[in-house]
């Protein structure tokens, strides 16, 4: 919080894409951070090499099990939740209701409980920042029209999902799922929550593999036969691929910490691309780079404009526009020798 001298902060996900990068930030903007992983030794060798390790502290921590974050919470005064399973689907052919019910959404929901708890216990944590998804929201009302605005209060149905089960329906639930039980528990033990909508982030990474987020927007050229069908339900979602930098989310995530009119949930996405307006940066910029799989038709104009008015009221600034996002997510795969230009 703005002019609290105590600036000790659990992340949790730090061996992702978002998460290792908002350790970063952290330590360059002069927090102390525990930052947690299930594979301490993962975290390790890529955050080792940042600056401010000083202030940098691991911790194994998994939120399948109980307890498992009492140690990295304790004596922080905020706790980024970056922490999510990242199961699209499931690969489990009978009793897939059943299946997914018991096997991640329970799962994911009791890890949400173990981890409130254990700032609950801490005493000390005043602001948890819940990371959500933008699969939570829709562009489509109840008749399937296209909403001119898309917003905060625009969130997809869970009953819907069960019924169409579109590419990434298990994940999408899981982020329901694990938000609602977010706010819940921190309403009835009194924790101080607010949550993070982030769209397709994208831009450079520090992880050694590239994210799935990337995959999934540079699917276009890749062809990618697993991700390119997530880019696709997204765009039938929402009408349009919102995007935000990493850095910005990062920024976004940390802002929300410091400012404490914030409250309830914040969309954070800088513009949004049509799959063919997407295909078109991607050729201008790097017309080495040809479609492999573009065969879909899709309108070339947005039906649906996705607004951040909410935290931008609240006086956040991006500092990323959407073609930076896509150029420097293509330059980054290729400095890492991750794509061929
Ligand atoms: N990237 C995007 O475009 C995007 C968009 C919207 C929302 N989000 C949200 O942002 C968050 C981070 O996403 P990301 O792109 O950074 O994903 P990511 O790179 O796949 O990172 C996911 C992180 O969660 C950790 N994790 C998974 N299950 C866990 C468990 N049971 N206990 C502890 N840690 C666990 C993973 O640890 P391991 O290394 O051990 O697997 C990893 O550190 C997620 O909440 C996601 O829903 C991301």
């Amino acid at each position: 919080m703005k002019g609290c001298h105590e600036k000790r902060v659990c992340v949790t996900g730090t061996t992702g894409y978002i998460g290792s990068w908002l350790v970063r930030l952290l330590l360059q903007q002069g927090y102390h951070v525990h930052a947690t992983a299930r594979d301490p030794e993962k975290a390790s060798r890529m955050l080792s090499t940042l600056e401010g390790t000083n202030r940098l502290k691991i911790f194994r921590a998994d939120l399948n099990e109980d307890r498992s974050f009492d140690e990295a919470v304790k004596s922080c005064v905020g706790l980024f939740h970056v922490a999510a399973s990242m199961e699209f689907g499931t690969s489990v052919q009978e009793n897939i209701e059943d299946h997914v019910r018991r096997n991640i959404l329970e799962p994911a929901v009791r890890g949400t409980q173990n981890l409130l708890q254990s700032c609950v216990r801490s005493g000390t944590v005043k602001r948890v920042v819940f990371t959500s998804s933008i699969s939570t929201i829709t562009a489509k009302d109840e008749t399937g029209d296209w909403k001119p605005v898309v917003d905060e209060s625009c969130v997809t149905p869970a009953n819907l999902v069960w019924k169409t089960k579109n590419s990434g329906w298990v994940y999408v639930l899981s982020k329901l799922s694990t938000e609602e039980e977010a706010f819940k528990f921190a309403k009835e033990n009194g924790i101080d929550l607010v949550s993070i909508i982030p769209p397709t982030v994208a831009g450079p990474f520090l992880i050694p593999t590239v994210p799935s987020s990337l995959q999934v927007l540079l699917s276009p050229i890749t062809g990618n036969p697993k991700f390119y069908p997530i880019l696709v339900s997204v765009q039938s979602r929402l009408g349009s691929i919102a995007l935000v930098h990493v850095e910005d989310i990062c920024r976004a995530h940390v802002f929300l910490f410091e400012t404490s009119e914030a409250s309830g949930r914040y969309l954070c996405s800088v513009g949004s691309c049509t799959i063919p307006q997407i295909v078109d940066v991607l050729s201008s910029e790097f017309p080495n780079f040809i479609s492999k799989r573009f065969e879909e038709e899709f309108n070339r104009s947005a039906p649906s404009v996705i607004s951040s008015e909410q935290l931008l009221d609240l006086g956040y600034r991006f500092k990323y526009d959407v073609k930076d996002v896509i150029k420097e997510s293509i330059q980054s795969c290729i400095r890492n020798g991750l794509l061929d230009n």
